[in-house]
């Protein structure tokens, strides 16, 4: 018997879903554990994510050539060592209220005859997942952000990637802002949380750090610049997350409005700081978005094999019919867990235990 399983990626890219997709297909279509399941897999990728199963035309030979590519051992060989999406992805949403197109995507899963979808997802389209679940079709989700903002899990493919690009931007900006004695503030991504600046300002040991689960203070930011200054500091770095905000503030978004999901994108606040800031003492200050280079280039050693590790397991969900869940990284071991769960809130960062709010740093703990 062979089973055809499609898989998309849906939202932003990052690195790590293409090793994901390598390790999918390698592990569908091993010869030697057909036996051990008493089926055989076929793999179809869909393009462009959520978008090519709606464009899709599956009676249409070109229109399943352009919306659809069958995925084999060779095809994919490659694609592990790759940032973004060999696949494509788009920001759609099926279930917009003006424009529900989650029974076409249902239909056309049938006519491309899909015993079961792997999604490769963030929040919002895990969220989809779980509803197409709801309605009938059999998902599987992957996490994959670099905001690494989804519970029940302990990784997300995109984040380590995603702080190791931070870390070594800040590194270069160190030269620079130590050469000048500039103050330098960076403004990283993460959306509501603030996990990409507290673990990059560790790694690369900037003293402030800004998140937006804790509202700062424009003038206690300045304190602890001017404290630097005068303990013969020459230069200071400043990594503020897109969602951080001054207490009393709304967050800084873009003009270009929301995405399909509703969300604002969120940027400016590092070059609103950096302005207020420059008003309130004499230092030179300078500001930088890392934005999406954040998202780009090769995958680490880590999301190579996370990506690796969660795509054996989503085909080993398809044997056992773990339909509706997510796969999971928990103490260190894959496992899986319910959609549901895993969605029903943000996965942000604990204050009490990371944050230290007075000097607006990592709570580091003494072991
Ligand atoms: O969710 C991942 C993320 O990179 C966020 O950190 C960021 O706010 C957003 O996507 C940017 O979205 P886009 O790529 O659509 O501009």
């Amino acid at each position: 018997m062979k089973v055809r399983v499609g898989v998309l990626s849906a939202g932003g890219d990052c690195p790590g879903i293409n090793s994901a997709i390598h390790w999918l297909v390698y592990s569908a279509m091993d010869k030697d554990l057909v036996p051990r399941r008493g089926m055989m897999f076929e793999v179809l990728g869909i393009r462009d994510g959520w978008k090519g199963l709606i464009e899709v035309r599956p009676e249409k030979r070109d229109s399943k050539k352009e919306w659809t590519m069958p995925l084999d051992p060779d095809i994919v060989r490659t694609w592990d060592r790759y940032g973004g999406t060999r696949l494509g992805t788009t920001r759609i949403n099926p279930f917009n209220p003006t424009d529900d197109k989650s029974d076409l995507i249902i239909e056309n899963c049938k006519k491309l005859g899909l015993e079961a979808l792997v999604v490769i997802g963030g929040f919002d389209n895990l969220g989809v997942a779980y509803k197409l679940y709801r309605k009938g079709l059999k998902t599987v989700g992957i996490p994959k952000t670099i905001d690494k903002d989804i519970s029940e899990t302990d990784y997300t493919l995109g984040f380590d990637s995603a702080v190791n690009i931070i870390t070594a931007d800040v590194d270069r900006l160190r030269i620079t802002a130590g050469s000048h004695s500039r103050i330098f503030v960076v403004e990283c991504m993460g959306r509501k949380a603030g996990w990409l600046a507290l673990e990059a300002g560790e790694a690369s040991g900037v003293p402030i750090i800004l998140i937006p689960e804790h509202d700062f203070l424009i003038d206690r930011v300045v304190e602890l610049l001017n404290k630097r200054k005068k303990s013969g500091k020459r230069y200071s770095i400043v990594l503020i997350s897109e969602g951080a905000k001054p207490r009393g503030m709304e967050e800084i978004h873009e003009k270009r409005g929301r995405d399909g999901f509703g969300h604002y994108y969120l940027g400016g606040v590092g070059g609103f700081l950096a302005e207020e800031i420059q008003k309130k003492c004499d230092l030179e200050v300078r500001y930088v978005a890392l934005r999406h280079l954040q998202r780009g280039g090769a995958p680490t050693a880590y999301d190579r094999r996370m990506g690796r590790k969660f795509g054996i397991a989503a085909i080993d969900m398809v044997v056992n019919e773990d339909f509706g869940r997510m796969v999971s990284l928990k103490h260190g071991e894959i496992t899986s867990v319910p959609l549901k769960k895993a969605l029903d809130r943000l996965h942000l960062v604990d204050v009490e235990k990371f944050y230290n709010t007075k000097d607006y740093k990592s709570l580091d703990q003494i072991l």
